[in-house]
């Protein structure tokens, strides 16, 4: 299976990617490191830690990272991802897991340089722990297989600002730096497909007395609610689910090689993810843009695999 290290500001969707991506047998978790993003690092940190817990699989790195964008300063999402970040699910639980005593650029550098098998960074935050990284270790693209990042849109609207999506918005420096870095494969799942990948009330029913079902019908309840005010039907966007699933079946989207640039100097447009659709800008293709998704597949994928039967 394929080794990945995921990176998180969990986030109710980071989450359920979280959940996704420790249950597929077609990815091998690594690591996963942590960001200030939805939420504030030290809660993006215990998150993490509680659902990786909560998974059994404690034996997983928890890393901590920035606790701020590279030169902005946070903006978390507590209207949609609640004050805890995930819902309000799990507040009472105490994990027992502890994050390292670490920093997640310095650790993501030594991983990809003493990685012996080909390795996959997934990132559903902000991209400031990577761009970190690729400041203290330019040559970091040639050790990486791949970085997939939940992030951007291109062809469709933001979801912050009128074109901007979140996790470019909070760090489009760190972007820039990660659009700019010379990856390999430089992968993006934008809002132009994970909008398109719903999670819906007949996939909790599906998920009703399974391991996670309890949790993620109480982890996705405000949200959805938020989600129904704005769009009119109940549903969470598995964002980040997405940009994990496209690690494991790769094919799920459907990509073209583009140039992507990103606005950091605009009064209404910071954040924007410009894409040159028709090559005016004579760049080379940076980023492998998702521009279509079999949702349904996705979806089947997401709930089969973490359909783990209830304990006790
Ligand atoms: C992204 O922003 C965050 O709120 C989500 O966790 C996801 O990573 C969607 O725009
Ligand atoms: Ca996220």
């Amino acid at each position: 299976s394929r080794k990945v290290l995921i990176d998180v500001d969990t986030g109710v969707d980071d989450a359920l990617g979280i959940l996704l991506a420790i249950h597929s047998d077609d990815v091998d978790v690594a690591a996963i490191t942590t960001v200030n993003g939805n939420v504030s690092l030290e809660t993006a940190t215990l998150n993490t830690c509680k659902i990786v817990e909560m998974t059994g699989a404690s034996h997983i790195p928890v890393v901590p990272g920035a606790n701020q964008p590279l030169v902005r300063t946070s903006y978390f999402e507590h209207r949609i991802h609640g004050a805890d970040g995930i819902g309000g699910a799990l507040a009472e639980f105490t994990p027992t897991k502890k994050p390292e005593n670490d920093y997640a650029a310095d650790y993501m550098i030594e991983l990809a340089k003493k990685s012996t098998q080909p390795l996959t960074f997934i990132m559903t935050g902000p991209l400031t722990n990577l761009a970190e990284a690729l400041q203290k270790c330019p040559e970091l693209p040639t050790y990486l297989d791949e970085v997939i990042f939940m992030g951007g849109v291109v062809d469709d609207i933001g979801n912050v600002t009128p074109v901007a999506e979140y996790n470019m918005y909070v760090d489009p420096e760190a972007a820039r730096i990660v659009l700019e870095a010379g990856f390999k494969k430089l992968t993006q799942v934008g809002l132009d497909v994970t909008r398109k990948a719903l999670l819906t009330e007949a996939h909790l029913q599906q998920l009703d007395n399974t391991k996670y079902g309890e949790y993620i019908r109480q982890s996705t309840s405000d949200y959805m609610a938020r989600y129904i005010e704005r769009n009119g039907v109940k549903a969470c966007a598995m964002h980040d689910p997405l940009a994990v699933a496209v690690a494991i079946q790769p094919a799920l989207v459907t990509t073209q090689q583009l140039f992507v640039d990103i606005e950091t100097s605009s009064r209404l447009c910071d954040g924007q993810t410009v894409c040159d659709f028709q090559g005016r800008l004579d760049q080379q293709p940076n980023v492998h843009v998702s521009l279509k998704v079999d949702a349904d597949a996705f979806l089947n994928l997401f709930v089969h695999t973490i359909s783990v039967p209830q304990e006790g």
